[in-house]
C-alpha cells in the first residue's frame, strides 16, 4: 500500500488524487470510530435503562442503534472506495472515536436520554466540521454522505431531546 499523508492507500482507478484520497480517509475514519461508538452506546441505554417509560424509550434506543449501524457501513465503505483500509474493530474505534465514554453506570431514562443527546450533539458538530473540509477539499460525494448522516443524527438529536425540552 502507497502512504498518503497519514493514511496508506490500496492502488486504485479512482479519479480523485491520491493526497485528497489521503486526507478524505482519514476524515472518514474519525467518523467511523465514532459511528461504531455511537452505535453501541445507544445499546448501552437500549440494554440497561429503567423507569416507568421503559418500554417507549427502550425501543427508541434500539431504533437509534440501528440507524447508526446503517451509517457504520455506509462510512467504511466510502473509505474503502476512496482506497483506504477500514479500521473498524472496537480497539481501534475507542482511538478514533471524538466520543467521551459513556458512563457504565447509568440507570434512570432522562441520564440516558441526555448523556446520548450529549453524544449525537458532539458527533453532530463534529459533522459540520467534516462537511466543511470535504467541501473545501472537491470531494463532493464525501461531503455528501456526511450531509446525510448529520441529518439523521441531528433528527435523532430531536428525538431524544424532546423528551425533555419543554419549558
Ligand atoms: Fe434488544
Amino acid at each position: 500500500m502507497a502512504k498518503n499523508g497519514k493514511a496508506k492507500l490500496h492502488p486504485t482507478k479512482h479519479p480523485l488524487n491520491a493526497n485528497l484520497r489521503g486526507s478524505m480517509v482519514e476524515l472518514l475514519q474519525k467518523h467511523l470510530g465514532t459511528a461504531i461508538d455511537i452505535t453501541y452506546q445507544t445499546k448501552q441505554a437500549h440494554w440497561n435503562v429503567k423507569g416507568m417509560n421503559f418500554i417507549a424509550v427502550h425501543k427508541l434506543f434500539d431504533e437509534l442503534h440501528e440507524t447508526t449501524e446503517d451509517y457504520v457501513d455506509n462510512i467504511a465503505e466510502r473509505l474503502t472506495a476512496l482506497g483506504g483500509q477500514a479500521h473498524g474493530t472496537v480497539q481501534a474505534s475507542s482511538e478514533n472515536t471524538v466520543l467521551d465514554p459513556y458512563p457504565l453506570d447509568l440507570v434512570k431514562s432522562e441520564d440516558h436520554l441526555k448523556r446520548l443527546a450529549d453524544s449525537y450533539a458532539k458527533w453532530s458538530s463534529e459533522l459540520i466540521k467534516g462537511i466543511e473540509e470535504a467541501s473545501e477539499a472537491g470531494d463532493d460525494l464525501t461531503e455528501d454522505l456526511l450531509t446525510e448522516v448529520g441529518r439523521g443524527i441531528d433528527e435523532s438529536l430531536y428525538f431524544l431531546e424532546s423528551h425533555f425540552q419543554s419549558a
